[in-house]
């Protein structure tokens, strides 16, 4: 299937257009969430592309370390952070070569991070929920099975989305204080345009 035989490479091409393909406004979902984030602490984003998640937090005041594999994205993160005179410690890395130091980060923003695949998304959850500090936080927002349906973002594979089940299940462990499935229509840029299929997390870690 196109893109996910040399994934990197497909996703530095599509960033490789002018423009921002998901825009320069953060997540909706991010944004009515962020409150939960203890005000000035250290924020990890994950897979934050063209960085308008990234750079909205370093604006609210968090301290904010984000990556991407594909280098495209990254340059133009940091030109939004440069643009928006907020610092953002952006990073080029891919998940599986970042470091996941254990209780590192008071929060992890996962946004869209639909590129693992179920035989790989479990350990990669174990990882991201690791590197929080106890009482710290995880945001997640991803999509339902049913947006491969809606076909308005995201890969056309049902197994790489999340049921409200799995999630539950991956934070059995931490308090989950959101959950909520629901069909929204998103304007994030071209990429994520119309009815979507989404579910949003928001768990903290037990202290
Ligand atoms: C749908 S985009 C979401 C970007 C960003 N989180 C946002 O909400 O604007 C998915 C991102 O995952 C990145 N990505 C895909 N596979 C990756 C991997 N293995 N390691 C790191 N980043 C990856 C892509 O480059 C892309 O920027």
């Amino acid at each position: 299937m196109a893109g996910f035989d040399n994934p990197r490479e497909t996703w530095n091409e599509r960033y490789a257009s002018p423009g921002y393909l998901f825009g320069e406004e953060p997540n909706a979902f991010l944004r009515k969430q962020a409150g939960w984030l203890r005000p000035g602490s250290c924020v990890l984003c994950v897979a934050d592309g063209e960085g308008r998640n990234s750079v909205w937090l370093a604006e609210q005041g968090f301290e904010v370390i984000a990556f991407d594999f594909a280098p495209n994205a990254v340059e133009k993160a940091r030109a939004l952070a440069k643009r928006r005179g907020v610092s953002v410690d952006h990073q080029v890395s891919d998940f599986d070569n970042w470091p996941w130091p254990t209780a590192r980060y008071d929060a992890v923003a996962a946004i869209f991070i639909q590129f693992l695949p179920p035989e790989r998304r479990e350990a990669a959850i174990a990882a991201m929920k690791a590197s929080v500090v106890p009482g710290g936080a995880f945001l997640l927002e991803g999509y339902r099975p049913e947006q491969v349906d809606y076909g308005t973002g995201g890969p056309p594979r049902r197994d790489h989305m999340y049921t409200r089940e799995w999630v539950e299940r991956q934070f059995a462990d931490w308090d989950i204080r959101v959950l909520e499935a629901y069909d929204a229509e998103l304007r994030e840029g071209r990429a994520h345009c119309g009815m979507s299929a989404l579910i949003d997390l928001v768990a903290t870690r037990g202290s």
